[in-house]
């Protein structure tokens, strides 16, 4: 497992409802969140590791010791958006990009636990920015898509180097080609449901 840059597939794919939540899944949560502190981030989402699944984790202390921080969402659902918020934002598969997004400043989001427990909770301020950058994840929603004309010319010179470099490792044989990484999403969406 690992965390796949802008412009992969994964990160574009609408993903697919989680039907089991079992040991097998919380075993991909657990490399997930390694991951996720190996690169020094609060959020990631399963398709930003190539898995086409609607779950997210959370630890908005990105410290791996404060393990009650840690939160899942799987199948999530932003059921209430309140005001408005703008904050830097960045994201793990388009490292060292930063900038100014508009977001609600309050969500109410329904999930599921990784015990299979449903919740619902509101949140303000980080954690609320936080989940609706990992939820419009897994609807293939990038970041960079939610900014204003001129931060989307503000950020193009950065995108297109991700884009580059993708490319090139595709060219050279390093990564495969979109169709191979296409084919395997779908592998992926047949064996959950
Ligand atoms: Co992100």
């Amino acid at each position: 497992m690992q965390i796949v840059p802008h412009p992969h597939p994964a990160l574009r794919f609408r993903s697919v409802p989680v039907v089991r939540i079992d040991d097998a899944l919380r075993k991909i949560v657990r490399e997930m969140f390694e991951l996720m502190y190996a690169a020094e981030g609060i959020g990631l989402a399963a398709n930003q590791v190539g898995l086409p699944y609607r779950l997210f984790i959370l630890n908005l202390t990105a410290d791996p010791e404060e393990s009650d921080q840690e939160h899942v969402f799987i199948n999530p659902e932003i059921t209430q958006r309140k005001g408005n918020q703008e904050a830097e934002e960045g994201c793990l598969s388009l490292p060292k990009l930063y900038h100014q997004v508009r977001r609600a400043d309050e969500v109410t989001v329904e999930a599921y636990d990784i015990d299979g427990t449903g919740f619902e909770v509101t949140v303000k301020d980080l954690a609320s920015r936080a989940v609706q950058h990992e939820l419009d994840h897994l609807d293939g929603v990038l970041f960079i898509d939610r900014l204003t004309e001129a931060g989307k010319r503000e950020v193009a010179p950065k995108v297109l180097d991700f884009e580059t470099a993708f490319r090139q490792g595709q060219a050279s044989g390093s990564i495969p080609s979109d169709a191979e990484l296409q084919a395997e999403l779908h592998r992926l969406v047949t064996l959950q449901s």
